[in-house]
């Protein structure tokens, strides 16, 4: 049976230091890191998201707004909203949960986000940075930043030697990932909906990382012995005949963790890392708004430098 990387401990382990750094921000410069959310419409899914990520980010002491607007809200209303964020000295961080209502150009909206404020990581400044290895600057995607530090749990920081597998292409996760493992010396391979022999693929991977939004695709029998597998996926599912559903990874969990060195779950994994490393972000964000190239002692973070 396999180690189960927990990413609720770990998570808890990046906050627990980060309110250190917070609370010494304050004391020495007055800034107190603050981060607006902003969501439009009514995804049931989103809104816990968002939820999620006000509340944390009230229990590390930022300041932190949510902006909630109606569905039928247009473009330029939230285009509107995002410049006016990018104006207000108070806010560091800005985050337009996505998906956005498909009357609204999610790339247009994620491009007016200040550089210096998307925390996301998403703008192409912050993308052309991450891809040139410019991390003084930069800010990294919160998923695949939270899951390359519970790699670095099994492997350390340096994956030399290792083949990685990411399964799916987002913008959002994969390519942001192979950019990390590349940074960190695995030999990464991407694979997505057009890849042939996808289950021979799998079982070349030491470290495999699913992010393809499909409901336990990625089978046990696909693993090689003592892989890391790193499950991105967070997928609602029904369960039994009563109306209930739940959570599951884009990994047979049980299959896999038969044969897997570690794994993480669902939830319970990467979920958990993305949250604490927005609010990382949020903190590197106030940090260089206070005049201070580097935010904090997170040495994890800085170890992508
Ligand atoms: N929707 C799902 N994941 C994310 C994320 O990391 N950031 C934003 N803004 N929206 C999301």
């Amino acid at each position: 049976m396999s180690k189960t990387i927990d990413g609720n401990a770990a998570a808890a382990d990046v906050l627990t230091r980060l309110k250190v750094a917070v609370k010494q921000l304050i004391a020495e410069t007055g800034v107190v890191p603050s981060i607006a959310v902003v969501i439009v419409g009514e995804d049931p899914a989103s809104k816990v998201y968002v939820a999620s990520k006000g509340k944390t980010a009230k229990e590390c002491g930022f300041y932190s707004t949510e902006h909630a607007l109606p569905t039928q809200t247009t473009e330029e209303e939230v285009v509107a909203l995002v410049e006016e964020l990018n104006a207000d000295p108070r806010i560091h961080g800005i985050l337009v949960q996505l998906p956005l209502p498909d009357h609204i150009d999610s790339s247009r909206i994620t491009q007016t986000i200040a550089p210096e404020k998307d925390v996301d990581g998403f703008h192409f400044i912050n993308v052309g940075k991450l891809g040139t290895g410019e991390l003084d600057t930069a800010f990294v995607p919160c998923t695949p930043a939270g899951s390359m530090l519970l790699i670095e749990r099994v492997h350390g920081r340096d994956l030399s030697g290792l083949n990685a597998l990411i399964v799916g292409r987002s913008n959002i996760v994969g390519k942001p990932m192979a950019n990390l493992l590349l940074k960190a010396n695995a030999t990464v391979t991407i694979a997505h909906s057009r890849t042939k022999n996808l289950p021979e693929l799998c079982r070349s991977a030491d470290i495999l990382v699913a992010a393809v939004g499909s409901p336990e695709m990625i089978k046990g029998e696909w693993i090689k012995p003592g892989v890391t597998v790193i499950d991105v996926g967070i997928n609602r599912i029904s369960a039994g005949s009563n109306g209930k559903s739940r959570l599951v990874g884009d990994v047979a969990y049980e299959e896999a963790a038969t044969k897997a060195g570690a794994i993480t779950p669902v939830p319970g994994g990467v979920g958990p890392m993305t949250i604490a490393l927005l609010m990382a972000n949020t903190l590197t964000a106030a940090s260089r708004a206070a005049g201070r190239a580097v935010a904090l002692e997170l040495a994890v973070i800085d170890a992508w430098r």
